[in-house]
């Protein structure tokens, strides 16, 4: 099965947040895809995620059970078809850091250009969980348009 990552700097709000919303997106179709995330940071390797992001997706019905907070390693990358990032920072750190994946490299906000972003504001800094759910909403159903026609899917 095709797998995709998401990624950010802790992997504990904005990344977990694309995770499940994206898993939910998937649970409602045919086309099946493996769902990950993980953050370039590791400074909160296996923690659940931050309780705002979890606020977040269980008030607009997604379950968050069995998150754990993980480091993007190479295998990680090697095994993702896309490795989606939150922000450039997360942009310049992957493509420092590992191998063999300028080809798979996406931002998020790509995914959401209606909305005007270039990163996605990451809430542990800005408090705003809602602006940053929203963006992670939008970019999460174009980017199921998107893999559904990638990866040749009804
Ligand atoms: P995230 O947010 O990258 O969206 O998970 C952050 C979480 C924790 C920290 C920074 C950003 N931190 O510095 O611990």
């Amino acid at each position: 099965m095709k797998k995709i990552i998401f990624v950010c700097l802790g992997n504990i709000c904005r990344s977990p947040m694309a995770e499940f919303v994206m898993k939910d997106l998937i649970s409602k179709e045919k086309f099946k895809l493996e769902i990950t995330s993980a953050g370039t940071s590791g400074e909160h390797d296996g923690e659940f995620m931050h309780y705002k992001s979890q606020d977040k997706l269980e008030k607009a019905g997604i379950k968050t059970q069995g998150f754990v907070s993980k480091k993007l390693t190479q295998k990680l990358c090697d095994e993702s078809a896309y490795i989606i990032v939150m922000d450039d920072s997360n942009l310049k750190y992957v493509l420092r850091n590992f191998q063999r994946i300028e080809h798979k490299v996406l931002k998020m906000t790509d995914f959401a250009k209606e909305l005007g972003y270039d990163e996605v504001p990451d809430p542990w800094y800005s408090g705003n969980f809602d602006e940053t759910y929203h963006i992670v909403l939008t970019a999460c159903k174009n980017l199921l348009k998107t893999l559904k026609k990638e990866f040749n899917s009804p």
